[in-house]
């Protein structure tokens, strides 16, 4: 018997696909909605692949309240929604602020408005460690102070944030929260059948790495090696995404097992800070690969060094991360030949 219907939004997306299969693997039954802006209908075959079954999906919009009605009425008793669907590319953010407000803050906006009407209760929504800006101390826990958003992106995760954290003071929602601040999510299911999906030109280090190597791209550049850190490229906490899949089933579960406050937030990340070049050599000694790269300038908006401390996710959610650098630099390999080899037999 299925644990309970979970709404998935994004849900063919590269984390939501992914959080969708370790949905079904704990035992619950998710319904993905998706409107294919930056996801590709191929994700959903992926998860049948790895599953062997098809997951429901809905291709809708989440800024429109009519369609999300339709899917609250056709699918019965949902019991919680866990919202991924967003724009993130920080640049474009910057270029075009409005198309980051109205998908991203009215995507959410709408989704409570029709989980109120429908009288579901339970929201595990997507937030970023962009929220904390360029923080002061290191590792950043929960308790850091949020900072002004680097870029429209990083503010639509803050207001949202900020309008959970409203709706949970106000006194008259029964909405409950729980915001997952994602450190940096690589890597792909193992089974090498979803993983991340760019459309165009990757923006995110990993799929660039994986895109050089595999010689898509002619080379890659680590964009500064002047910060303060020991290499001078920049510090991340990069997180297998599998992993972070696994902290929304277990944020899903404290939400339905009604231990939560009105609004939590948990950072999701390894806990370890790795530099660009590190990140680099352990593609390379994971996989054999040799990296074409070139040292280059800082990238606008970079934040110099991040990384979480976890241990609120770890006691209060039982959250662990269980993969190292080098085993998610294995797996976005993996993927990234599995890609290859669809597409040469195509
Ligand atoms: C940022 C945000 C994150 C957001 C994500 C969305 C921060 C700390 N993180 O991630 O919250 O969800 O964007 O896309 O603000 N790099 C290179 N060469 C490349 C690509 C990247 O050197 O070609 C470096 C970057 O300078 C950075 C690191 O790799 O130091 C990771 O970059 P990226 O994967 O783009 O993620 P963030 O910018 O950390």
């Amino acid at each position: 018997m299925s644990k309970g219907k979970i709404l998935v939004t994004g849900g063919a997306g590269y984390i939501g696909s992914h959080t969708v299969v370790e949905l079904v693997e704990a035992g619950f039954e998710p319904i993905i909605i998706d409107n294919f802006s930056n996801s590709k209908e191929s994700a959903l075959e992926g998860i049948k692949a790895i599953l062997h079954k098809s997951i429901i999906c809905h291709t809708i919009d989440c800024t429109d309240a009519a369609a999300l009605r339709k899917v609250f009425e056709q699918e019965q008793d949902i019991q919680g929604v866990i919202h991924f669907a967003a724009y993130k590319a920080v640049g474009e953010s910057v270029e075009e602020p409005l198309k980051y407000y109205h998908n991203n803050v009215g995507s959410l906006v709408t989704l409570l408005q029709v989980m109120a009407e429908f009288k579901v209760f339970n929201l595990v929504f997507s937030s970023s460690c962009t929220v904390y800006g360029i923080p002061e101390k290191l590792p950043v826990t929960e308790q850091t102070p949020v900072q002004k958003a680097n870029s429209p992106y990083g503010n639509t995760k803050k207001i949202c944030e900020e309008i959970l954290t409203d709706l949970a003071s106000s006194g008259n929602s029964n909405i409950k929260s729980i915001a997952l601040r994602y450190f940096n999510p690589i890597g792909a299911h193992p089974s090498a059948k979803i993983g991340e999906l760019p459309l165009g030109v990757p923006n995110n280090l990993v799929p660039f790495i994986t895109q050089t190597a595999a010689g898509i791209r002619e080379q890659i550049t680590v964009f500064g090696n002047d910060y303060d850190t020991p290499d001078g490229t920049c510090i991340r906490d990069y997180v297998h995404v599998v992993d972070l899949a696994k902290a929304h089933v277990v944020a899903v579960e404290r939400l339905l097992q009604n231990k939560a406050e009105s609004i939590e937030f948990y950072n999701v990340g390894t806990g370890t800070g790795n530099t660009v070049l590190e990140a680099i050599h352990a593609f390379e000694h994971a996989t054999g690969q040799k990296l074409n790269y070139k040292i280059g300038p800082r990238r606008a908006g970079d934040v110099p060094k991040i990384y979480a401390d976890v241990t609120k996710a770890t006691e209060v959610l039982g959250f662990k991360t269980t993969s190292t650098l080098e085993e998610a630099m294995q797996s976005a390999w993996d993927w990234q030949l599995s890609l290859q080899d669809n597409t040469a037999k195509v």
